[in-house]
């Protein structure tokens, strides 16, 4: 039997994060962000002033991590506390989101969260939204999309979200930072970006937000009457 999960991967800005809320609003389900569990071990790592090359440090705190994600509730933003403190907007910040592309590359790391992942996911029909959902932790995953949008588009959609970008930011330094970080995310050797063989492409670069979360729907019912 496949795993009640809608999976949901793709590159930085992508639009993956916009579409998968509003789904997961629109179907009346958990909608859970895997990227700020990267954000908040990030997050932690530069609290505690830590070396990113220090890995035997780097295994000593996660052992003593304790990461809670609270699925929001529909329209509202994810919960995600570390050692019971919400760092909130703190996680959008693009140094902690530069140091969660860092520790998302470490393979205990990953093992840590895939775990919570899984167990975020058991029973109910969630979304489910980061790089490697529909490859490494839910490859049976009942449907699954990998949402990609052009480097300029995405490059214009991450300038217009406040506080994510250097303030003397440009379309061509936005688009660079973000061509860095996909590199490093889809050239590391565990868990890299990639899309499922089995992945619904949708390319966002010309559809509003509206026009996404229908062409999931449509995907999503069409397959439902198929096994009917
Ligand atoms: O989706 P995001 O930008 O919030 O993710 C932050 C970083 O976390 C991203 O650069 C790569 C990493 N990540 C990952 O490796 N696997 C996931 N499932 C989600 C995010």
């Amino acid at each position: 039997m496949s795993s009640s999960v809608i999976a949901i991967d793709g590159p930085v800005a992508s639009g993956k994060s916009t579409a998968a809320r509003l789904l997961a609003t629109r179907l009346n389900i958990p909608y859970i962000n895997t990227g700020s569990m990267y954000r908040a071990i990030g997050w932690k790592v530069s609290r505690l002033g830590l070396n990113m090359e220090d890995e035997a440090a780097l295994q000593k705190m996660l052992e003593k991590t304790e990461i809670l994600y609270t699925a929001p509730a529909p329209g509202e933003n994810p919960d995600i506390r570390i050692d019971g403190v919400f760092p909130g907007q703190a996680l959008r910040a693009l140094d902690i989101a530069n140091l969660a592309s860092k520790v998302a590359m470490i393979p205990f790391v990953r093992a840590y969260t895939l775990d919570i992942q899984r167990k975020t996911a058991q029973s109910q029909l969630v979304v489910m939204e980061g790089r490697d959902i529909g490859t490494v932790i839910f490859p049976d995953a009942k449907y699954k999309f990998f949402i990609t949008a052009s480097p300029r588009v995405r490059a214009m959609r991450r300038l217009a979200q406040a506080g994510e970008t250097a303030d003397n930011a440009t379309v061509e330094s936005v688009a660079a930072d973000i061509a860095a970080r996909d590199k490093q995310d889809s050239t590391r050797a565990t868990a890299p970006l990639k899309q499922a063989e089995d992945a619904v492409l949708i390319d966002t670069s010309d559809l509003t937000i509206d026009e996404v979360i229908d062409a999931m729907i449509t995907v999503i019912r069409a397959k439902d009457s198929a096994e009917q």
